[in-house]
């Protein structure tokens, strides 16, 4: 190969490489990528969308992994109301061993984010979680996803895991009132009073996304 095909052949090779690498960097990887891995990134997206203090008075240490079906819940990505009729497909955590956990999505902009006169609505309650089978949890709120007394406007949707304190399950003393009921009964939740309320351990894991209805 003569030296002119070389020189041709490296600037080729190094723009290929230019827009490679543009493209895998600034295109391809979200921001909240990036973003989310880090404590600050976590702390940062808490307080940009008010989850602290609406929801939430500190920073969890982990952030949960949440998907309903191939949506992934993402520290304030958007999510259809279609995508959530139904309840999570995937949750997930890490955990200690012989250690008992509590999850809580809940929604604090009900009816509305201006006047959320009866904050929060709890979506779904599973305690007494074995590690991350939350499948193998008691259901203290079964799944509801919003009903129609939510105002239009775009809502945030948090979960919330708590750490049990000591082994022993919890008595949930929430009264799990029939379907036709809940509406009435689903709101005022406080997912801190709760917490506090059955003695938990402080927040250890967040995650949240959005919906406009
Ligand atoms: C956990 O339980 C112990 C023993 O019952 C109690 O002293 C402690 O205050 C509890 N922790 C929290 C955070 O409530």
């Amino acid at each position: 190969m003569d030296r002119r095909s070389k020189c041709l052949l490296n600037a080729i090779f190094q723009l290929l490489c230019m827009i490679q690498g543009y493209t895998s960097q600034d295109l391809v990887v979200p921001p909240f990528k990036k973003f989310r891995d880090t404590v600050v990134g976590l702390k940062n997206a808490l307080l940009d969308f008010q989850i602290i203090p609406d929801v939430l008075e500190d920073v969890p240490l982990q952030v949960i992994k949440v998907k309903f079906q191939d949506k992934i819940v993402n520290l304030g990505n958007k999510l259809t109301l279609l995508d959530i009729m139904v309840p999570p497909t995937h949750v997930s955590w890490e955990f200690e061993k012989g250690a008992l956990y509590t999850l809580i999505m809940s929604g604090p902009d009900y009816p509305s984010r201006m006047l959320p006169e009866f904050r929060e609505y709890p979506h779904w309650v599973v305690g007494n979680i074995p590690g991350n089978s939350y499948l193998a949890g008691e259901t203290v709120f079964d799944y509801h996803d919003p009903p129609e007394t939510y105002h239009p406007g775009t809502h945030r949707f948090v979960f919330t895991l708590y750490k049990q304190n000591g082994s022993e399950p919890v008595e949930f003393d929430e009264n799990i009132l029939k379907k036709e009921n809940m509406i009435l009964f689903r709101k005022y939740f406080k997912t801190e009073i709760f917490g506090r309320k059955y003695r938990m351990e402080a927040p250890i894991g967040v995650n949240f996304f959005e919906v406009d209805l």
